[in-house]
């Protein structure tokens, strides 16, 4: 909708994303990034392709024995993994034994993009998680706190299906932000903000027009 008479105008203020500012401050140095990943999809998409190509998604086990509803692959030096034994950041994918597929520049210059947008300069991400959520996927709140030093900020992109992201205290127990995701939007956490607890509620039903029906999430982090 972008034509607007005084009679549409208030109708479609909550859903234009014309009318929406922009920077979306979530926390003192925390904020949602509205459709920033839009104008990159043409580059990024065909580099994920080749990334998942080398290193299919696959679900993987907690420590605590449960089975992830979100299936993983990543690209970078560092992959996050999980299994039986623990979290880990590996330079291997264990499914294959080789390294896991470089990270696309694509990838690497829209971090580095976004982070500089939400205050944070020179983002050196050196692993790139990707979660693909079907209908009724979620994440449990949780810190991300693998990763050597929390100097780095983390990068968060979301495409396809829209997506309920609860951005929390630095104790599981605080009360959580809900914070709407929509295709292209993306949250950068870091500095005081940075071991805030996050998560995702499950997602609904319903088919994306570019990325069907899955719900797909980019995490740069610099890990080591
Ligand atoms: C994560 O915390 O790893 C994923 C967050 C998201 O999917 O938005
Ligand atoms: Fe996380």
């Amino acid at each position: 909708m972008t034509s607007m008479n005084p009679t549409t105008f208030d109708l479609f203020a909550d859903t234009d994303p014309e009318q929406q500012p922009r920077i979306e401050r979530i926390g003192e140095q925390s904020c949602v990034l509205r459709g920033f990943a839009l104008p990159w999809l043409d580059r990024l998409l065909p580099a994920l392709e080749a990334v998942l190509a080398a290193a299919p998604f696959r679900q993987m086990v907690t420590p605590g024995g449960f089975t992830m509803s979100v299936a993983l692959s990543s690209c970078g030096t560092w992959g996050w993994t999980t299994d039986r034994s623990g979290y880990r950041y590996t330079r291997n994918d264990p499914q294959t034994g080789q390294p896991w597929p470089p990270m696309p520049e694509v990838f690497f210059q829209l971090a580095q993009a976004a982070a500089l947008e939400a205050g944070f300069r020179a983002f050196e991400p050196d692993s790139c998680l990707i979660n693909r959520y079907i209908p009724g996927a979620k994440m449990s709140l949780h810190q991300d706190k693998d990763e050597k030093s929390y100097a780095a900020p983390i990068v968060s992109v979301s495409l396809g299906l829209p997506a309920m992201f609860l951005f929390g205290g630095f104790v599981r127990s605080e009360k959580s932000q809900r914070v709407p995701l929509l295709h292209g939007d993306i949250v950068v956490w870091g500095g005081v903000d940075r071991l805030r607890y996050h998560g995702v509620l499950p997602i609904k039903d319903g088919q994306h027009p570019r990325m069907g029906e899955q719900r797909i999430n980019f995490t740069f982090r610099t890990a080591r």
